[in-house]
């Protein structure tokens, strides 16, 4: 999705902006652009493709002269990814240059009104009508014009503006799409992540939704919506760029996939005390907990089938019915939640458009909220009542992993919280899940050393024209996360099926050489997934299983069997996730595929 740096201080601007946006690759993108302050002068450079193509044409920003000024990544959304279609946008007069990250819902009344009053546009954005009305509006004081075009604007944005009347000085606007502002020494910054960030300052600024911020190197001021000063707190960055670099792996990907025995770690170590668990700086109580009704969790994507697996957990642990659901679909399908209703949110980035609105429509009806989300300060972390953070550091490739892992994590976390204070868990029964838990970890690691085989199995895969992923409950849940891992990075087809439904249809199509990923880790139902896989066998499949330690009976029957560490069915999914995830990864590198920015795809998706 877009991202935008801005830069004021006494260095070469173009630069910073160049290496910021680099750090903003990973968010997806289709074109890039800079707009620089230079002698009462606004220089843009824009480009479609990589920033490589940006670098080029400003001979690495030193074509570009100036000390303050912003640059935009843009993933089209209104107008094709052409240079002009790139951001910054000019304004007529050629004083005010501005980029956006999000959707002006509006703009096609505004370009109307805009076009009647003479103004002309250059490109197809949605973008170009702010420009446009702050020129409009403008009389001297910027503030003031900025402040009377936002307030025009419907949708969701994230703005930095620059003007010759202004020549040291940002103007960066929030609205439902992130911005951080950087707090430096003679010299500030903002963007859309903290990546862009990390190498020049750890003192961040999180705005919240409706401020405006006036940067200069010496100093940064913050307004409300009305213009008045308020002040914000400095928050320290805790992510060091090391952590943003890809650490000596080929592919952030596969880092991300070796980073999971920490990253599980994090999440769930410092909420694990002695005999409890502890929720940060909140507490559900048990009174409360006993008039949830229903728990409905929603996400999009890989985090919805982490919802998915974490369902297993809350139901079979607490007792209440809990059911995940699309965020793009229930955010239009009129749910029936009310204040009984606990709506848990989960979001790697916390900026997922179909995410938020769903969790807005759950909130309106009264239900409370819990965001289970990575970054932080996001855009869903500040709307939910409550919110834990996966803590998982920064993820690059576009491909979830650690993201999922750590999510599944938090939820089984507050499964066995809520079974607890419910009175549902106690003596043995719960020390022995708290150990589980504390040895996830230890786990994970033993499952990445266990998972080796992935690579071997993914040449005899690299050219299957589709593959299928089986398995029950938990299981089922984990192959529809591992068929969209295949999917997403090596271009393959992959689907999932519930193993119990073969017989309704799909089994229709496996014939000679179908390749077939079975999940059998659920100790329940491994006869029955066996079952299966004998059925698909015997018509010409060829099956690699998903199994724990003690299923020797597998090997006779897969031709091929990666092993997870042993663990309880219901946690499962934590460990069978891993060996999927490499599966996918080499078979999109024996593919050649571009592993950490699949085609098409975005990390963060904040347009529905
Ligand atoms: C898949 C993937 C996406 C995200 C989805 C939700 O690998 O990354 O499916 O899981 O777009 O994103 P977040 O978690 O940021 O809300």
């Amino acid at each position: 999705m877009c991202g935008i740096v801005g830069y004021t201080g006494t260095q070469r601007a173009s630069q910073v902006l160049l290496e910021g946006l680099k750090t903003l690759e990973y968010r997806g993108y289709d074109s890039a652009g800079l707009a620089v302050l230079h002698q009462g002068k606004i220089t843009v450079e824009k480009v479609s493709g990589r920033i490589a193509n940006l670098c080029e044409k400003t001979h690495d920003g030193l074509s570009v002269e100036g000390c303050t000024g912003i640059g935009h990544t843009r993933w089209a959304t209104h107008g094709a990814p052409t240079d002009v279609n790139a951001h910054p946008h000019l304004s007529n007069d050629g004083r005010f240059a501005v980029v956006h990250n999000g959707i002006i819902e509006n703009y096609a009344a505004l370009r109307e009104e805009l076009r009647a009053k003479g103004y002309t546009f250059r490109s197809e954005t949605d973008t170009e009508v702010v420009v446009h009305l702050i020129e409009m509006y403008y009389q001297g004081d910027l503030k003031k014009a900025v402040i009377k075009t936002v307030a025009r604007l419907e949708g969701s944005y994230a703005l930095g503006i620059v003007c010759t009347d202004h020549p040291n000085t940002l103007f960066a606007v929030k609205e439902a799409s992130p911005l951080i502002l950087g707090i430096g020494a003679g010299e500030n910054f903002f963007a859309s992540d903290v990546t862009a960030l990390i190498a020049h300052t750890k003192n961040a600024v999180y705005l919240d939704d409706g401020e405006l911020a006036e940067l200069t190197g010496e100093e940064v001021r913050i307004y409300d919506c009305t213009g008045r000063e308020i002040q914000k707190p400095v928050s320290r960055i805790t992510w060091g760029m090391e952590a943003a670099e890809k650490g000596g792996y080929e592919h952030f990907m596969l880092k991300e996939i070796m980073e999971q025995p920490a990253a599980v770690k994090a999440a769930l170590s410092p909420r694990l005390k002695d005999d409890e668990i502890v929720l940060d700086d909140f507490e559900l109580s048990g009174e409360y907990l006993s008039r949830v009704n229903k728990i409905l969790i929603t996400a999009c994507g890989s985090a919805y089938y982490a919802g998915c697996a974490g369902r297993y957990a809350i139901e079979k642990l607490c007792r209440i019915p809990t059911e995940a659901v699309l965020a793009s679909e229930l955010r239009y399908c009129d749910p029936i939640v009310d204040e009984h209703t606990l709506l848990i949110v989960l979001s790697q980035s916390g900026e997922t458009a179909d995410t938020i609105a769903a969790m807005k429509e759950c909130k309106r009806r009264g239900a409370r909220t819990l965001a289970i989300v990575n970054v932080v300060g996001s855009t869903i972390a500040k709307l939910a009542d409550n919110t834990l953070y996966t803590w998982a550091g920064p993820e690059i490739a576009v491909a979830t992993t650690k993201g999922y892992t750590t999510q599944v994590a938090v939820l089984y976390l507050f499964a066995l919280y809520t079974a607890r204070k419910l009175g549902r868990l106690d003596g043995e029964e719960w020390t022995g899940y708290l150990r589980e838990m504390r040895m996830m970890p230890r786990k994970l690691q033993e499952t990445l050393d266990l998972s080796h085989p992935a690579e071997r199995i993914a040449k005899k895969y690299r050219d299957a024209r589709s593959l299928f992923f089986i398995g029950r409950n938990t299981d089922y849940a984990v192959a529809q996360e591992g068929a969209l891992k295949m999917k997403e990075i090596s271009y393959l087809h992959a689907e999932a099926y519930a193993a119990g439904e073969l017989k309704h249809g799909t089994i229709a199509l496996i014939v000679e050489g179908q390749p077939v990923i079975a999940v059998c880790c659920c100790d329940e139902l491994s006869e029955k997934t066996m079952n299966n896989i004998i059925e698909v066998k015997t018509r010409g499949a060829k099956v690699a299983a998903i199994a724990k330690p003690g299923n020797r009976a597998i090997l006779s029957q897969a031709d091929d069997v990666l092993f997870i560490a042993d663990t309880p069915s219901v946690f499962s999914p934590l460990l069978s996730v891993v060996p999927l995830q490499l599966l996918a990864y080499y078979t999109a590198k024996e593919n050649g595929r571009d592993i950490d920015k699949p085609r098409n795809l975005a990390k963060s998706v904040t347009v529905e």
